[in-house]
């Protein structure tokens, strides 16, 4: 279902050289992560001082979808409030076409926050620094790590509870101004409305019975989704990280980050419960989801028939290149969904 991501220890060695400019001490040991949609490496590397540091890139001729979209994380993680339950950008790195490797350190005040020693390069504050290179389209991210274990899949009882209050945290800050507004983003809420103008062929007896009401239920999206409140936009249990411990949750992967409505967040997570499984069975999932819609403003019901429609619609599109699983998986989604699109019905 997810990206198959190369190791670490394949990427080229311009990206390294990178990170060790952006964190000013080498690395001395890593350990790749899987999971996520991208299919680029993902890694926990160790510092000689001792630190741990979280990378993630991608080369622009796997996927340039992605490699935009990392582009875009490392422009809402260095504005997003101090308060955002998210980790903390160290530094990104580019390699362009032309051959050059572009550092780009974040700002003095998040390095800190994150223990992290000032960068060789990039003197005081956010700075650049450009060094001749071979490797060609690449974007990487570095990160503080954030601790804990994937919020699932599946879902737990602890997990969805303290991802709920991450969610509400983040839908109470404002969204720094660089972040889109969620209608520029999230452009197929109106899948439904597309599917009942298509082919019928396409869909199911079920879709086809139902496709009328769903329509009408995310029907003027642009208009109740709108709104100033941070939203990261993907909420799903592999962008979240639990510590059990500390009784916290981050969000990872900021790709999507945006203003709307304060409540999205939260009802985008009911839709993962779902579409992704909890523990404790299908019925559980069903009751926890619920749980937290009936907590939510009816705009959130709307939104999660709309969610329903975006993957149905996507997954009848082409695959984009370099994400071969990608259409199964919104395919499947919106199949998984269903039960809950049947209790808003
Ligand atoms: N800062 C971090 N610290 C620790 N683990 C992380 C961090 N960010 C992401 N991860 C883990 O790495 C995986 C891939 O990262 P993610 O940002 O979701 O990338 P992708 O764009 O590929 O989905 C996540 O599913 C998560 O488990
Ligand atoms: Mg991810």
């Amino acid at each position: 279902m997810f990206a198959t991501r190369p190791s670490w220890r394949d990427a080229p060695a311009e990206l390294a050289a990178g990170v060790q400019r952006v964190c000013g001490a080498s690395i001395v040991g890593s350990r790749d992560v899987h999971g996520g949609m991208s299919p680029g490496p993902a890694a926990v590397l160790r510092l000689a001082d001792g630190r741990r540091v979280f990378v993630k890139a991608v080369s622009r001729a796997v996927s340039e979808p992605s490699h935009r979209f990392y582009q875009r994380e490392a422009v809402a993680l260095a504005a997003l409030p101090v308060e955002t339950p998210a980790p903390v950008l160290l530094g990104s790195i580019e390699v362009t076409t032309e051959g050059v490797i572009r550092i780009a350190a974040a700002a003095k005040g998040a390095r800190e926050a994150a223990g992290a020693a000032r960068p060789e390069t990039g003197g005081e504050g956010a700075g650049a620094a450009d060094i001749a290179c071979g490797a060609d389209g690449w974007f990487a991210l570095v990160m503080s790590v954030a601790e804990g274990v994937p919020a699932g899949p599946p879902w737990t009882g602890d997990g969805v509870g303290l991802v709920r209050d991450a969610c509400e945290v983040i839908g109470a800050l404002p969204a720094p101004d660089v972040v889109p507004p969620i209608g520029q983003i999230l452009t197929d809420l109106d899948g439904w409305e597309l599917l009942a103008a298509g082919d019928p062929a396409l869909l199911d007896g079920w879709e086809r019975q139902n496709v009328a009401a769903l329509a009408e239920l995310a029907a003027r999206w642009q208009g109740w989704t709108a709104g100033t409140a941070l939203v990261h936009q993907d909420v799903r249990a592999d962008n979240a990280i639990v510590d059990l411990v500390a009784r916290r949750a981050v969000l990872v992967d900021w790709s999507f980050g945006c203003a709307g409505a304060p409540w999205l967040d939260r009802a985008r997570l009911a839709a993962d419960i779902v579409g992704a499984g909890h523990r404790d069975g299908p019925a559980a999932a069903l009751r926890a989801a619920t749980k937290i819609l009936d907590a939510l403003p009816g705009d959130a019901a709307r939104f999660v028939a709309a969610l329903g429609g975006m993957w149905r619609y996507r997954s009848t599109l082409a695959a984009p290149p370099g994400h071969p699983t990608l259409r199964p998986w919104q395919r499947e989604r919106a199949r998984l969904i269903r039960p809950l699109l049947a209790t808003l019905l």
